[in-house]
């Protein structure tokens, strides 16, 4: 049994953030399933949206963030991410994290899709690892941090460990640590703490194309669920429009909408634009539109991919501005600035999540979420390109003075008793997981994906219940395994995004249902 003040379930932008600050007011432990730095914040690229200069509003960030959320976003919360924006980056640049200047030593900025300002903060087209990098060095260094690699977080301590009945209704659950796998002992630990934080990132492989790594099985989302926290806006899956086409590889790797931001146009297969069809902002309208509409072309045509041309922003300036991306793609033989770039949508982003309060407080005491698993109100129905790591940083710093100022009067609970494993047997098997996790990523891609219709969930539903009741079968018998418990989340996830959606009687934001508004109206 180990023990802390604060428990922080993953590793990337919004744990080590909150880490950082609850470290000077007790001992912290991070544990991270895979490398310290793997998670989607090492592969983020545009950068973090901000009002730094006074070219830019407040109001005008809000309302951007506002209209792209749909009419779904809690306006409070939006107000109170965006005004906290600059202390929180001007803590970062603290940190040693850098961000790129013009020769003017202003910032240099960039604009992505749904922003009516240039107001991206970023590092090159690598702005996520620059982060992971400084937050990391921070993290080292400091005394009162233990940061434990390769644990991974199996289920959240609460009153059921004890012998309660926990229900949905019970009042007062409270949250005592976390049940944990050491990927390489394979026993399982308790980790007691007065206060734990959920920052286990997203849900993309719930997909079969996702930019997002493979740690993002939704797992805080899956164990929160099962602690029987309050989950919502579920059915809000942000698609990329522009990951890159390359079948073969996975996570997608992604083409930031910041070249789109610096000229770059949607075309057809055969080198047509076609966003005139759809929007007025073109390429730049705001990710769900842009996505859909390439989803409608990709159909129309029978098409796999469509096509991204960067060619007439020039070498120097795509080798300058975006040189990760011009490696890569050079590297598999697409020279950027003469080659168009095949492209295609990939699952991104999570706008749902745990809902939590401007706290950053889940509806289970002592237990708090931050960055892509958690539902703060910010991004309504779809999320605003780059507001996501300045989500991560807002919540993190929130959540950790309202911890703060509440772990005097928290106790540890000594009375948890350590996992149960009586009766399980090794699964001699992993096509049974590994063949389930792939039928669930087709399934949730063919009817869950993009555009949808209530058949479709439907159907979704009924293959997913089969596949739930299989996969519990197997968990129950089997002795505990990352994989199985991974699948487990990863259908805990897709259960939440069918029901939610199906309870969605209409088309919008990131759902998007041929059946809403019905023919005729
Ligand atoms: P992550 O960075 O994903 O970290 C999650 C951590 O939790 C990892 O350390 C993981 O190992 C750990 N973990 C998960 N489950 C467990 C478990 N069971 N036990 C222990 N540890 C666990 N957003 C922007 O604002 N701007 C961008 O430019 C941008 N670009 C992006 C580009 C890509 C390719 C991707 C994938 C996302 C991008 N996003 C961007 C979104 C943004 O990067 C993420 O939303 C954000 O980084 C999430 O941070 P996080 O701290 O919540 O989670
Ligand atoms: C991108 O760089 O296009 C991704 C930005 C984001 O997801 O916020």
């Amino acid at each position: 049994m180990k023990e802390f003040d604060f428990l922080v379930i993953g590793s990337g932008i919004a744990g080590l953030s909150f880490a950082l600050k609850a470290a000077s007011h007790g001992t912290v432990c991070i544990l991270t399933k895979a490398d310290a730095s793997e998670g989607s914040t090492k592969y983020a690229q545009g950068g973090i949206a901000a009002v730094l200069y006074d070219t830019d509003s407040f109001e005008k960030h809000i309302r951007d963030t506002l209209v792209a959320g749909a009419g779904l976003c809690d306006e409070e919360t939006v107000r109170m991410t965006i005004t906290e924006a600059p202390e929180r980056i001007r803590e970062l640049i603290r940190y040693g994290i850098h961000f790129d200047k013009r020769p003017d030593g202003l910032y240099d900025l960039h604009r992505e899709g749904g922003h009516s300002d240039f107001r991206i903060l970023h590092h090159k087209d690598n702005t996520g690892a620059e982060v992971e990098r400084g937050l990391l060095e921070e993290i080292c260094s400091h005394p009162n941090i233990t940061l434990m690699e390769n644990q991974y977080a199996v289920e959240l301590i609460t009153q059921h460990h004890l012998g309660q009945w926990v229900t949905h209704h019970t009042p007062n659950i409270e949250c005592y640590g976390a049940y944990v796998l050491d990927s390489k002992s394979k026993k399982v630990e308790t980790y007691l703490a007065k206060v734990t934080l959920l920052a286990t990132g997203g849900i993309g492989n719930v997909y079969t194309t996702t930019t997002n790594p493979i740690t993002a099985t939704g797992d805080g989302i899956a164990m929160a669920h099962r602690a029987r926290a309050q989950v919502s806006d579920m059915e809000f899956v942000q698609f990329h429009p522009t990951s890159l086409y390359n079948p073969n590889e996975s996570p997608a790797f992604l083409i930031t909408e910041a070249l789109r931001g610096a000229g770059a146009i949607l075309k057809d297969l055969k080198g047509n634009e076609f966003m005139q069809k759809y929007d007025a902002r073109l390429s730049l309208a705001p990710r769900d539109i842009v996505a859909r509409a390439i989803d409608n072309e990709m159909k129309r045509g029978g098409a796999d991919h469509l096509y991204l041309d960067a060619r007439h922003i020039g070498k120097t300036a795509l080798m300058e501005g975006f040189p990760n991306i011009f490696a890569k793609c050079l590297d598999l033989g697409i020279n950027i600035a003469k080659d168009m770039i095949p492209i295609r949508p990939a699952a991104h982003y999570q706008c749902g999540g745990i809902v939590v309060n401007r706290n950053g407080e889940s509806s289970i005491r002592h237990l708090y979420a931050a960055g892509e698993c958690a539902r703060t109100g910010l991004h309504g129905g779809n999320r605003l390109a780059s507001n996501s790591l300045l989500e991560a940083i807002v919540y993190a710093h929130n959540a950790a003075m309202d911890a703060i100022g509440k772990i005097g009067n928290i106790r540890t609970c000594k009375e948890v008793p350590d996992w149960n494993a009586d009766g399980t047997i090794l699964n001699e098997e992993m096509v049974l997981v590994t063949q389930t996790r792939k039928e669930l990523q087709e399934l949730m891609s063919n009817y869950v994906g993009i555009v949808r219709s209530d058949l479709r969930l439907q159907r979704a539903y009924n293959r997913l219940s089969l596949i739930y009741r299989e996969t519990e079968d197997l968990y129950k018998r089997s002795v505990l395994t990352e994989e199985l418990s991974e699948l487990r989340n990863l259908i805990s996830c897709a259960y939440l995004i069918i029901r939610a959606a199906s309870h969605r009687k209409e088309s919008v934001g990131l759902h998007y249902s041929v059946d809403y508004p019905p023919s005729g109206k």
